[in-house]
């Protein structure tokens, strides 16, 4: 792989070739860095390359539509697939090497090894998208598998998804530091999403929504609401309220275990997904205890 900050990026299709270049950097001593994607890359993503790019040299964006973590009747046909984009965006930026493999190299003929995080990976997004979860570790332990990076960074939009990974890169022994970033916002507070894309204009204004509902729950607790039943209320409430938006869950659910819990006091995640239109949007707040003020909550939102 080319030293940090070259240009143009390095594109790599093959897992063997993939596999070379990361031995070569690591015998040579350098930190690899690996933003996993799906492509279609926004300032979200951009912001993962950024803070790897702090951390480390060379740095590998895989970019790979995994047809396993899409359900029968799920959108990924008309997944945006922008790879020539994609890496201009990440050659404006420095990054090293882009990973695009075809679907037949990650999952050949025979293909029939799968990896589940029991429990976790069935409540909420699990219940909702039945297989998607198996599809995402599954993909994700091969990517770590191939590119053998020291840090992956996750964004913390798809919270479950993050907790998930961190849980099998704990169950599995992985040598990889799972690292995860803040939510990135768009002006009206829309978490950023290559799925936003999808959103027609009058859509696209009525998701901020999710932000909106999110926060009416943190004045909420901030006015010191700690009962759960009410702060799901409170962020139905304002879901309904849009007429475009319909809420598919508003719940809030322990950090570890994602298991509803009854008060907030310890670590715990306000999470949502809402469909507008055909498209189904996720967005979250995560909320600690203040280390410096006891009883108070910490947000982030
Ligand atoms: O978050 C995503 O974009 C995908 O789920 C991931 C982690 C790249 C696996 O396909």
């Amino acid at each position: 792989m080319p030293a940090a900050h070259s240009s143009p990026v390095e594109t790599i299709r093959t897992i063997a070739w993939m596999k070379e270049a990361s031995r070569q950097a690591r015998g040579e001593g350098r930190i690899v860095g690996l933003v996993p994607t799906m492509g279609a890359l926004h300032e979200g993503h951009l912001s993962l390359v950024r803070r790897a790019q702090r951390e480390c040299a060379p740095v590998v964006v895989s970019i790979f539509v995994n047809p396993a973590q899409f359900g029968p009747k799920e959108d990924l046909a008309k997944y945006p697939r922008t790879l020539e984009s994609d890496t201009e965006k990440l050659a404006a930026l420095g990054a090293d090497c882009v990973f695009a493999p075809e679907p037949a190299e990650i999952y050949p003929a025979g293909f029939r090894t799968w990896v589940s995080v029991e429990g976790l990976s069935e409540r909420l997004e699990g219940r909702s998208r039945p297989g998607h979860f198996r599809g995402v570790t599954t993909v994700v332990l091969k990517l770590l598998q191939i590119v053998q990076p020291h840090f992956a960074y996750f964004g913390r939009k798809d919270a479950q998804q993050a907790r998930l990974i961190q849980q099998m890169a704990r169950d599995l022994n992985l040598d990889t530091e799972i690292v995860l970033c803040p939510i990135v916002r768009e002006a009206d507070g829309l978490a950023m999403s290559s799925r936003n894309a999808y959103l027609k204009p009058e859509e696209r204004r009525a998701a901020a929504v999710l932000h909106r509902a999110l926060q009416a729950a943190r004045k909420e607790m901030a006015a010191g609401t700690r009962d759960a039943l009410q702060l799901q209320a409170v962020m139905r409430r304002v879901l309904d309220a849009e007429p475009l938006a319909t809420a598919d869950y508003a719940e809030i659910v322990d950090a570890e275990t994602f298991e509803p819990v009854t008060r907030v006091g310890r670590a715990c995640y306000a999470l949502l997904a809402v469909f507008l239109g055909g498209t189904r949007l996720l967005d979250n707040m995560r909320i600690e205890p203040a280390a410096e003020e006891p009883g108070e909550l910490r947000f982030d939102l």
